[in-house]
């Protein structure tokens, strides 16, 4: 699982972050709740739980090296929306969102933040992120514009701090299947955008 690591920041902008080679990241029995673990004791050591993307990230990476199960937990897309999520875990006091999302050829989704930080892996197919930026025009306070394009492929891994903008399309002829660990959610500072009507509404 060679692959880049990119950051999305607020901005709009995307860039190349540096990748641990993958024979320093080789442990035996890494499984899920090693990952958690080291998760959640990174994420009670800050005030800032963006600040510390790059070592989550590296986490991530190290999780999917060595998961053989975290890669083959994904579902079929579904044939009515296209897509799918499998939750791999999510509990209710600890603040962290684990899960596969599976999304058929040609599936685009909307043009949203996440209201948290982000770490999405790509395990399968070609995932096309389209970045965006507020502009913030007097008029639309939530107008948009589209900053940059970025094709990831498996092993690829993108961060995103909170109020980074995407949009995603699964491009070429397989399933795209993610894995995505997201912080808690803040449901006010969570939007998806419309860029022809320049408005955002709470998801
Ligand atoms: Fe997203």
């Amino acid at each position: 699982m060679k692959g880049k690591d990119w950051l999305l920041t607020g901005d709009g902008q995307y860039q190349a972050c540096k990748s641990v080679r993958e024979w320093d990241l080789l442990r035996e029995n890494y499984r899920l709740y090693r990952f958690l673990t080291e998760v959640e004791d990174i994420l009670n050591s800050v005030d800032d739980e963006a600040s510390r993307l790059p070592e989550l990230q590296m986490l991530v990476r190290r999780l999917i090296v060595n998961s053989y199960w975290v890669r083959s937990q994904y579902l079929e897309p579904s044939p009515k929306t296209g897509t799918s999520v499998s939750l791999l875990y999510d509990e209710l006091g600890f603040p962290l969102t684990v899960q596969t999302v599976t999304f058929a050829p040609g599936t685009r989704s909307t043009i949203h933040n996440h209201g948290t930080w982000g770490i999405v892996a790509v395990l399968k197919g070609q995932e096309k992120n389209t970045f965006w930026q507020r502009t913030h025009s007097p008029e639309f306070q939530d107008k948009i514009e589209q900053t940059g394009e970025l094709t990831l492929f498996p092993g690829d891994i993108i961060s995103f701090v909170p109020d980074a903008i995407h949009s995603v399309e699964a491009v070429g002829d397989e399933p795209t299947v993610t894995f995505n660990v997201y912080g808690e959610t803040d449901p006010k500072e969570r939007f998806e955008f419309d860029s022809v009507t320049d408005k955002a509404r709470n998801f």
